[in-house]
C-alpha cells in the first residue's frame, strides 16, 4: 500500500528528503541472534519517523560472505537469511511507506562476491558462458593507470586465480572480482536485478562505485564515456519500471567529474558530494569558511530534476580522497593523530569521537548539513552522538551495535554474543549514551535534531533553494541564502571557538528567527557564541540588498 506523493507543490520528493542510512546488522535483532534484521528495523520504524527521516538507506541486505561487510554480493535476487526474509522486506516497505518513508538500499553493479556462482563457474571452466562476466589476463599487466582504492590491503588490481590459469581484476578486495561492462549480457544482468527489487516496491538504490564499470587501456578507468552511457541506459530502464525510483550514486569524484553522473537529468537523480564533507570538518577545525567557499565555488549547476546528497559521516572511513596531499596530512593530524584512526585515504571514526563530543561542534556541524545545499543523510548512531572501537577491523568501529537503552547489550538484542562488541567506554558507552535516556532529556542531541529537522521541513527553500554565499569581513562566519520561489532563508554559522559580532548587509530585510538560541541580530548586525548558529527566514526579498 503506498501513501507516498511523487512530488510536492515545492518538487520532487528526493529534493526535500532527509535520509537515514543503516547497517541493518547493527540496528536491531528480532530474533535473540545477536545480528540486527528486517522484522527488528520494522519494530523501529516510529523512532525513524519521528525523528524526521523520509528515506532509509540500508546497507546491502544480500546474501554474502560478508568479507566487505555486503558489498560482496554472491546472490542478487534474495535476502541474507540472518536478516530475515523477501516477505519480511515486503513488510517493511509496507510498513515505511505507510509512514510516508521511503526505502532504497545498495546496489552493487560493479562486482559481485568471489562466491557469486556466476564467479565459481567463470573461474572452473574457459567455456563457461560466465567466463566472460569477468575481466580476465594472462599477465596481470594492463590499466596500470588505475589507482588502487584500498591501499591498506591491496598492492594490485589484479590477483591470479590458479583455478581459472588467469588474473582477475578488481578495484576493491581481491574477493571481490569486477564484473565485464563490455559483455552485454552482464548489462543486461544488473538491469533484472533492479526490476526484481522494483518489482517488489523498493524506492530506489544507492548505487555503490559507478565510476568503475568499464577498463580503457590508457586511462585511469575511471569515469569512462561507456560507464555514463551503461548508466543512462539504466536510468531508463529504472524510470520505465517506476518513474518515481531514486537513483542516489556514490562517485567519489571531484566536482566537475562528478557533473558528468547526472548527464541531462538522464542519469542518478542523486550523487554523494564527497569533496565538501571533508572540507566542513576542515572548517570547523580552521575556524575559517574559506575551504568551504572554494569548493562551492568549484561546485556546478546540476540539472533539473537532480540534487546533491550531503552527509556528514558514512559506514566507511571519513574519505580525504578528494583533497590534497596537504590538506589530508591537516586532517590526519587534526582529527586522527593515533595510527590506528586512520584508514586507507581517511579516517575511521564516527562524527561524536572527531568533534571530540563538544555539543556546540555537533550541532554546528548538523546546521550547516541541514541547510547548506541538497538533501542531508544522517548515519545511524550519529543522532545520539554514538562512540567508535577504532580497534576492531577494517571499517567495522564505526558499524557498532545502536545504542538502544542501558539494559542487556544496550536494548539491541537477546543472544549471548553479538555480532560486534558494544560501545562500553566511560563517554560513549550505551550505559549512558542511548535512545532510552536522550528521549527522555529535553536538550539531548537527540530531541535538538527532531526539532532542527521538524525547523528544515517546514522551510522547503532548505532543500530546493538556490544557494547564495554572503560576503563578510569575518572569515569565521559561514552565511547564506537559500531562496526559492516561495522562500527566501539565511543561515549564519559561527565556525570558531570564540563569540563572534559581523555585519551583513542586508539591508531593510525583517528578519525571524528560526531556532532557539543566544543570536543576536540588529539591523544587519549580528553576534554569535562559539559555534553558534541560527536560521532565519526574511519577509522582504533581499537579492537587490546583496552585493
Ligand atoms: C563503496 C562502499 O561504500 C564501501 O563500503 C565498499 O567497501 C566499496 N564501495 C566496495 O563495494
Amino acid at each position: 500500500m503506498k501513501t507516498l506523493s511523487t512530488s510536492s507543490p515545492q518538487g520532487l520528493w528526493y529534493q526535500h528528503a532527509v535520509f537515514y542510512e543503516l547497517n541493518l546488522r547493527a540496528f536491531y535483532d528480532s530474533n535473540a541472534d545477536g545480528h540486527g534484521d528486517l522484522p527488528g528495523l520494522i519494530q523501529k520504524l516510529d523512532y525513524l519517523r519521528d525523528l524526521g527521516v523520509d528515506c532509509l538507506w540500508l546497507m546491502p541486505i544480500y546474501p554474502s560472505p560478508r568479507h566487505d561487510d555486503g558489498y560482496d554480493i554472491s546472490d542478487y535476487c534474495n535476502i541474507d537469511p540472518v536478516f530475515g526474509t523477501l516477505d519480511d522486506f515486503k513488510r517493511l516497505l509496507d510498513e515505511s511507506h505507510r509512514r510516508g518513508m521511503r526505502v532504497i538500499t545498495d546496489l552493487v553493479l560493479n562486482h559481485t562476491s568471489e562466491q557469486h556462482p556466476w564467479f565459481q563457474a567463470a573461474r572452473a571452466d574457459r567455456n563457461s558462458p560466465f567466463r566472460d562476466f569477468y575481466v580476465w589476463s594472462d599477465t596481470g599487466q594492463e590499466y596500470q593507470d588505475a589507482r588502487i582504492i584500498f591501499v591498506d590491503t591491496e598492492t594490485s588490481n589484479w590477483t591470479f586465480d590458479p583455478l581459472a590459469g588467469q588474473y582477475f581484476w578488481h578495484r576493491f578486495y581481491k574477493s571481490q572480482p569486477d564484473l565485464n561492462f563490455d559483455n552485454p549480457a552482464v548489462q543486461q544482468a544488473m538491469l533484472d536485478v533492479a526490476k526484481f527489487w522494483l518489482d517488489l516496491g523498493i524506492d530506489g538504490f544507492r548505487v555503490d562505485a559507478p565510476p568503475y564499470l568499464f577498463e580503457r587501456e590508457g586511462t585511469s578507468c575511471e569515469n569512462l564515456p561507456e560507464t555514463h552511457s551503461y548508466l543512462k541506459k539504466f536510468r531508463a530502464f529504472v524510470e520505465a519500471c517506476n518513474p518515481d525510483a531514486l537513483l542516489l550514486s556514490e562517485a567519489n569524484q571531484w566536482p566537475e567529474d562528478v557533473r558528468e553522473y547526472f548527464g541531462d537529468g538522464d542519469q542518478m537523480h542523486m550523487n554523494f558530494h564527497f569533496p565538501l564533507m571533508p572540507r566542513i570538518f576542515q572548517s570547523l577545525a580552521l575556524a575559517e569558511r574559506a575551504p568551504i567557499e572554494e569548493i562551492l565555488a568549484r561546485t556546478p549547476e546540476l540539472p533539473s530534476g537532480c540534487q546533491w546528497a550531503t552527509f556528514l559521516r558514512c559506514h566507511d572511513e571519513l574519505t580525504l580522497e578528494m583533497v590534497t596531499p596537504e590538506v589530508r596530512r591537516f586532517m590526519w593530524d587534526f582529527y586522527a593523530p593515533e595510527p590506528r584512526m586512520r584508514l586507507n585515504r581517511g579516517i575511521r571514526r564516527r562524527l561524536a569521537p572527531l568533534l571530540e563530543n563538544e555539543p556546540a561542534r555537533i550541532r554546528i556541524a548538523h546546521s550547516i548539513l541541514l541547510t547548506l545545499i541538497g538533501s542531508p543523510t544522517l548515519y545511524y548512531g550519529d543522532e545520539i552522538g554514538m562512540g567508535d572501537n577504532i580497534w576492531l577491523e577494517d571499517r567495522n568501529g564505526v558499524r557498532t551495535p545502536m545504542q538502544w537503552n542501558s539494559g542487556l547489550n544496550a536494548g539491541f538484542s537477546a543472544a549471548e554474543s553479538l555480532y560486534a562488541p558494544l560501545i562500553a567506554d566511560e563517554t560513549y558507552g550505551y550505559p549512558r549514551l542511548n535512545v532510552a535516556s536522550q528521549e527522555k532529556d529535553p536538550h539531548s542531541l537527540l530531541n535538538w535534531l527532531r526539532g532542527v529537522i521538524r525547523t528544515r521541513r517546514l522551510h522547503p527553500a532548505f532543500g530546493d533553494g538556490t544557494l547564495r554565499l554572503l560576503p563578510c569581513e569575518n572569515p569565521a562566519i559561514l552565511a547564506y541564502l537559500r531562496q526559492n520561489s516561495d522562500q527566501t532563508l539565511l543561515a549564519v554559522n559561527n565556525l570558531s571557538a570564540d563569540s563572534q559580532t559581523f555585519r551583513l548587509d542586508l539591508a531593510a530585510a525583517s528578519l525571524t528567527p528560526l531556532l532557539e538560541g543566544e543570536t543576536i541580530q540588529e539591523d544587519g548586525s549580528f553576534s554569535l557564541p562559539g559555534y553558534g548558529f541560527q536560521w532565519y527566514e526574511l519577509s522582504s526579498n533581499p537579492e537587490s540588498k546583496v552585493s
